[in-house]
């Protein structure tokens, strides 16, 4: 969506009632941004050094109509794109989504979400989804990858777009994010981490006029320690990892729209975390011209409404200096030339350019539509996805040995998950048929920009039915809950496993209305578990889900199995039938009922003023199981947990001291790298333990380091965080060691007076265990007497 004409140029009277209005109260604090200017310059840290040399030459053989050009999108074959400079040789920068797909395009794989890639907890398995993700991006002539997310982080379970990004746990995201990156950038593409920051709800989302009056997108009011220790966390990895670029938020956070909030792009990104790439705009998400220039907001997307030729004007106006265009610049083309896509980078897929509405008759900029058409890009990635789509199914509930399956003779399948996927142009948004989506077919993503295109999707009962066919086992299924709620089914024969898939949708520019499963999933469990009392539960979900059935005697199983992409029907046949053992875990907590979660959705029925929607995060940093664990809610499955088809244990915990010297309880002062002072990430204690496979069939465990800060942390610290994990395979009967390094921001809380991280004084707990709520070793250590 484009802002209107009044956002560009606000008259004087509309820019007072700006300065008054952006000032919130609540519980004693205010909330407002300061300003942070001037926006740092980069300076090619982490290693760009000479890629700057090289991007400052560009910039200065650049005319200002090139360099406007430079930092404002254009039309041409991308979802978004910088336009070609051929005199130069440059050609151009093509953005596409997403985190999980290159959505711009045919032939290309959708893999499993974020979500799921969470769900596995294997840093391993996740690098390798963004570099695979990456490549079919490379040889699309795709520049920029549009992911990942770490924003929403997942404040509310309800957030429409949580399943795009990780998991509410900052540390998990951020490892998440990091490693994704990393896949990402060594395959040549730019990462574009988002969004940032405070984006924990789609419900006005963008501005919108009622009666005249502009009614402005969600203010997300946030505290520094709660930005620090929750929101910015994952960013700060990013960063760290050398992500080429960032975008804005929607949203406005203490009352100033992302965009144009120099405390978070100036401040928070540029210098405390030494951000060295771009700042994007999300698409329609830049509110003015020189005010978010200045607050360090370096490309507007798609572009042409506010950067653009206004620049030249600004900068003859004296809005900003010719030396801040020069840096937004240096900032876009340094991991160009770092991730060398000036050498051979694969031309646009012109069939890209179709799907976005590019036919070339109208191509002033010259991009080059000559390259070859419809590329097939997938590989052999449907072995990885199938993979991912297994190890981050999480087995919450298995009794009476009810997996893995032994050879069942008969099978029942039902519900509309299990279903096949009705194609209409491969995008599940195209057939929404209500508010909880699509009725017809299983759920591999979900939806918006952060979908996929699918080339196909193998369903569930497809899969079912090849497996059954391997040893002559007889399939019945019911698909529609129409047939199913009102008992109108009839069953040849009770089948001796019945397999009911269940499903919730969520998608951009909405949030969740509800924590069940979608078209009374869970009357449809209890239907089929009144006539069948070895009911296994598969749910393909968004996220946390209410499951009141988990209670019944004859469900004897239930699998969260998330958003597994493509190969979603293969990877939960690879989970059912033992192929593969299970050893995913929760990224989040599933709840009793829908109120033992907190950070609702703002919702106003009729907004009447311009700030009627707020949302002040006054929950701090109790999100998720901190909440459950401080407001002593026993949730019905607990962050970190899944089971497996073996038994692990945990023994002989030690803990070394690693660092070398006085351990001071602020880092020692050093230079600013990405990811911010260089000390916080010095390794304080070693950890290690033998885990131990007391089963007898071979399977991964999950050991989970959870660390609670002394007493002498200042209130609104949580009981305890997670601040490790590490997956490994184990033989049945065998053990192996793991080791943890515990870094100094691990143990630190953020100061807000002193503006640092501190380690407090006295003893930490240090547990081990397989969730948050399983210790199976335990230690106590202080870092500073
Ligand atoms: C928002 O306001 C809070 C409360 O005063 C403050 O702690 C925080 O630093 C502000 N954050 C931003 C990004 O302006
Ligand atoms: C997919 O790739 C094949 C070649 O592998 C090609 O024949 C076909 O036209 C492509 N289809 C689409 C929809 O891009
Ligand atoms: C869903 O499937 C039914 C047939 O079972 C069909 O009539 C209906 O059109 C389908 N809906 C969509 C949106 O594809
Ligand atoms: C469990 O299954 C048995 C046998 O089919 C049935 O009699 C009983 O009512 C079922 N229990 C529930 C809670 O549905
Ligand atoms: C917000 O309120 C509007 C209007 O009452 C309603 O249509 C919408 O469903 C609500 N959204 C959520 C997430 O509750």
């Amino acid at each position: 969506m484009a802002p209107s004409d009044n956002n560009v140029m606000p008259s004087l009277s509309s820019c007072l009632r700006l300065l008054l209005l952006a000032v919130t109260q609540v519980n004693g604090l205010t909330y407002t941004s300061p300003s942070v200017l001037p926006s740092p310059p980069t300076e090619g840290l982490g290693g760009w050094d000479a890629a700057l040399s090289e991007a400052q030459s560009f910039v200065s053989q650049l005319t200002l109509e090139e360099k406007q050009n430079m930092v404002t999108g254009v039309k041409g074959p991308c979802v978004g794109n910088i336009a070609p400079i051929s005199r130069l040789g440059f050609k151009g920068l093509c953005f596409q989504d997403g985190p999980l797909a290159i959505r711009q395009a045919t032939n290309a794989s959708v893999f499993p979400a974020g979500l799921s890639a969470a769900a596995t907890w294997d840093n391993d398995l996740i690098e390798a989804r963004g570099a695979a993700l990456a490549r079919e991006f490379k040889d699309k002539g795709s520049h920029v990858l549009l992911g990942p997310v770490a924003g929403p982080l997942g404040r509310s379970a309800l957030g429409g777009r949580n399943w795009e990004g990780f998991s509410p746990d900052p540390y998990l995201t951020g490892l998440a994010f990091a490693r994704t990156i990393k896949g990402i950038q060594d395959t040549g593409v730019q990462a574009c981490i988002k969004h940032i920051i405070g984006y924990e709800q789609e419900t006005q989302r963008f501005p919108s006029k009622v009666d005249g009056v502009e009614i402005k997108a969600i203010n997300s009011n946030i505290d520094d320690r709660t930005i620090h220790e929750l929101y910015l966390w994952p960013f700060a990895d990013g960063v760290k990892q050398g992500a080429a670029s960032a975008m804005s938020s929607y949203n406005r956070i203490n009352g100033t729209y992302a965009a144009e909030n120099s405390k978070v792009l100036n401040g928070l990104l540029k210098e405390e975390l030494g951000f060295q790439g771009y700042v994007v705009s999300d698409w329609g998400g830049t509110y003015s011209g020189a005010p978010s220039v200045n607050a360090g907001l370096d490309m507007e997307m798609p572009g042409g409404e506010i950067f653009g030729s206004h620049i030249g004007k600004d900068i003859d106006k004296g809005a900003y200096k010719m030396s801040r265009l020069d840096d937004m610049i240096v900032r876009v083309m340094t991991p160009y030339y770092f991730l060398n896509q000036n050498k051979g980078f694969p031309s646009v897929d012109p069939s890209s350019a179709d799907i976005v509405g590019f036919d070339g008759s109208d191509n002033p900029h010259g991009f080059d539509l000559s390259g070859s058409s419809y590329r097939n890009v997938r590989r052999d990635h449907a072995i990885l996805i199938r993979q991912i789509g297994s190890d981050g199914a999480v087995l919450l509930k298995n009794t009476n040995h009810a997996l893995p399956l032994s050879k069942p003779k008969e099978i029942g399948v039902f519900g509309y998950d299990a279903d096949a996927f009705p194609m209409s142009n491969g995008q599940p948004e195209l057939i929404r048929d209500s508010p909880y989506g699509y009725k017809n077919g299983s759920l591999p993503t979900a939806g918006g920009s952060g979908a996929g295109r699918f080339s196909y999707v193998v369903s569930p009962l497809s899969a079912i039915q090849a497996k059954a066919h391997e040893y002559g086992a007889h399939v019945q299924s019911v698909i529609k809950h129409s047939d199913i709620i009102p008992d109108k089914f009839k069953l040849d024969t009770v089948p001796d496993v019945c397999l009911v898939f269940i499903k919730s949708w969520a998608t951009e520019g909405a949030d969740r209305l509800s924590l069940d499963a979608d078209f009374d999933g869970n009357l449809v469990v209890e239907k089929v578990a009144a006539v069948c009392d070895n009911t296994v539960v598969i749910s393909h979900s968004v996220g946390p889900n209410l499951m009141d059935f988990a209670d019944n005697e004859n469900v004897t199983a239930i699998i969260a199995s998330h958003l597994p992409g493509q190969e979603i029907g293969n990877s939960i046949v690879d989970i059912l039938w033992g192929a593969v053992n299970p050893s995913g875990k929760l990224p989040y907590t599933i709840a009793h009922k829908a109120s033992d979660y907190n950070g609702p959705i703002a919702n106003v029925s009729n907004p009447t003023t311009a700030d009627a929607f707020e949302s002040t995060f006054t929950e701090g940093l109790m999100i998720d199981y901190r909440h459950f664990d401080h407001s002593k809610i026993k949730p019905r499955y607990e962050f970190g947990f899944g089971l497996s088809y073996t038994t692990f244990s945990i023994k002989d915990l030690d803990v070394q001291n690693a660092y070398d010297g006085h351990i001071s309880a602020r880092p020692p002062s050093a230079k600013t790298q990405p990811g911010g002072n260089p000390h916080l990430y010095d390794t304080i204690f070693h950890i290690t333990c033998t885990v131990y496979n007391t089963g007898s069939v071979k399977g991964k465990a999950v050991p989970q380091l959870y660390i609670s800060l002394p007493s002498s942390a200042p209130d609104g610290t949580p009981a305890q965080a997670l601040r490790g994990y590490n997956k490994v395979s184990i033989g049945a009967h065998e053990s192996t060691k793991v080791t943890f390094s515990v870094l100094r921001k691990h143990i630190s809380y953020w100061d807000v007076t002193a503006q640092d991280w501190v380690i407090p004084k006295g003893k930490i707990d240090l547990r081990v265990g397989f969730s948050s709520r399983d210790v199976q070793a335990s230690h106590s250590i202080a870092a500073i007497a």
